[in-house]
């Protein structure tokens, strides 16, 4: 299939970074890369031992404590190394937890708001020294990468789901993993990235070096940033699109690391991906790459995470349309967007551009929203995942009002071949 990021379609990270290596944008004479949106805090952060020093850190690994890691962990030890999560190096100490908690912000003062800690169970940590260098390994039981214990502590896990999830209900899925913790303690420190594992979607695997490379190659400034856990429906296409008309590239950024269980698997929307990518999006001003965070459901902290993580990625805009990361009715549809507000611009050095609900209009014969639409909600037909789901789940046709025709065909053929048998 010759898709947006193919090598025929000159997409890939090593045509855009030779396109970047020869290729400067025209403009005010500083490198193209420079004039990008900074990463938070000033600077990528790159924690991936490489050389001499990945030779030097192999021969201590035998005399190192292992400590096995989740799925979700070992992705966020990856963006950490790889500079997604700039400023933080390592996973949060306490200060930095409580201060993440309480006032959204890190000790040092940068807005930052989900925590990002690194749960072991207490007989794993027993006897761990301050300084202690402990080598954690992902499911397979190889080593992924190094932790520098700076600290041990216990998490006051009620206080997280309360500011975090805004709730304690164990109905939400953030809330129930922080209660399958048990009695974990958290373990705080920088880290250090071993190897890389392979990546389910090797075309889409771009680190924010890589894509910020591609970005300068193709003389991007202003680039926006798309969220998405699920196959992009009309209103995400919309919104993209006029976002789109007043920036210079588009990164359509899917989270692709864990999600509940009823959220559409990785590889049907990956394909839905590509299809609706490939035959509605104009390829030299999009670019699409995997997220591969675990998703959070945390609505508004979640929102604030994504813009500022996106940043990282080179993206100065970032959209925020209605219910940014919800899950049930946890959260009001509004309050992803209010929550920019509690910040310091300057600080959050990323624009959210904020998408009220958007719907199909029969009357306007178009997308629209409360802000473009005079008609009655008998003529407009809502869209989000979850109503894209429960069409598919009743076995009921996806009408092109809601979602692009080669989209509908791909989850329904993903259906027929039981790819999204388990969906709630
Ligand atoms: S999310 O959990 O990744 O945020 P989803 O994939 O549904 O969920 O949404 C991706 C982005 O599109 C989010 O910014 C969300 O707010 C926005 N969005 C989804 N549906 C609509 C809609 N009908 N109107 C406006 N914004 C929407």
């Amino acid at each position: 299939m010759d898709t947006m990021n193919s090598p025929a379609a000159g997409n890939t990270a090593a045509a855009a970074n030779s396109a970047a290596a020869g290729n400067s944008a025209p403009g005010n004479g500083a490198p193209a890369a420079d004039r990008l949106v900074p990463p938070h805090g000033g600077r990528l952060v790159d924690r991936v031992l490489t050389g001499d020093r990945l030779a030097a850190a192999r021969e201590r690994l035998p005399a190192l404590r292992l400590l096995p890691i989740s799925e979700a962990v070992a992705a966020d030890l990856e963006l950490i190394a790889t500079g997604a999560y700039s400023p933080l190096e390592g996973f949060l100490d306490r200060a930095g937890y409580r201060s993440v908690l309480a006032e959204m912000h890190l000790p040092g003062g940068l807005p930052w708001t989900l925590p990002i800690t690194l749960p072991a169970p207490p007989e794993a940590a027993a006897g761990l020294r301050e300084g202690e260098e402990v080598c954690l390994a992902a499911g397979d039981g190889e080593p992924l990468g190094l932790l520098e214990v700076r600290e041990v502590y216990r998490p006051d896990r009620e206080e997280e789901a309360r500011r975090v999830y805004g709730t304690l209900d164990p109905a939400h899925p953030g809330v129930r993993r922080l209660a399958e913790q048990g009695e974990a303690v958290y373990l705080a420190g920088p880290v250090w990235l071993l190897r890389r594992r392979p990546a389910p979607f090797p075309d889409l695997a771009l680190d924010p070096a890589e894509t910020r490379r591609i970005f300068a190659g193709r003389g991007w400034r202003q680039v926006v940033g798309f969220q998405t856990r699920n196959p992009i429906h009309r209103a995400h296409e919309y919104i993209q699109k006029v976002a789109l008309e007043v920036v210079d590239g588009l990164l359509i950024h899917p989270l692709l690391g864990e999600t509940k269980a009823d959220d559409l698997p990785a590889p049907v929307r990956v394909r839905a991906y590509r299809e609706v990518v490939d035959r509605y999006f104009p390829r030299d001003r999009v670019l699409l790459a995997a997220f591969p965070a675990a998703m959070r459901y945390a609505g508004p902290r979640e929102a604030v995470f994504h813009a500022l993580v996106r940043k990282n990625y080179g993206c100065s805009h970032f959209i925020v349309g209605r219910d940014h990361a919800g899950v049930g009715r946890f959260y009001d549809p509004e309050e992803a967007q209010r929550i920019f507000d509690r910040f310091d611009p300057a600080l959050l050095g990323v624009v959210p551009l904020r998408f009220s609900r958007t719907f199909w209009c029969r009357a306007c014969g178009a997308m629209a929203s409360e802000k473009t639409c005079p008609h009655g909600e008998a003529d407009r037909l809502s869209l989000s995942g979850t109503r894209v789901r429960e069409w598919l789940q009743a076995g009921r046709p996806l009408p092109a009002e809601l979602t692009r025709p080669e989209v509908a065909r791909t989850l329904a053929a993903a259906l027929s071949e039981g790819a999204l048998a388990g969906d709630g």
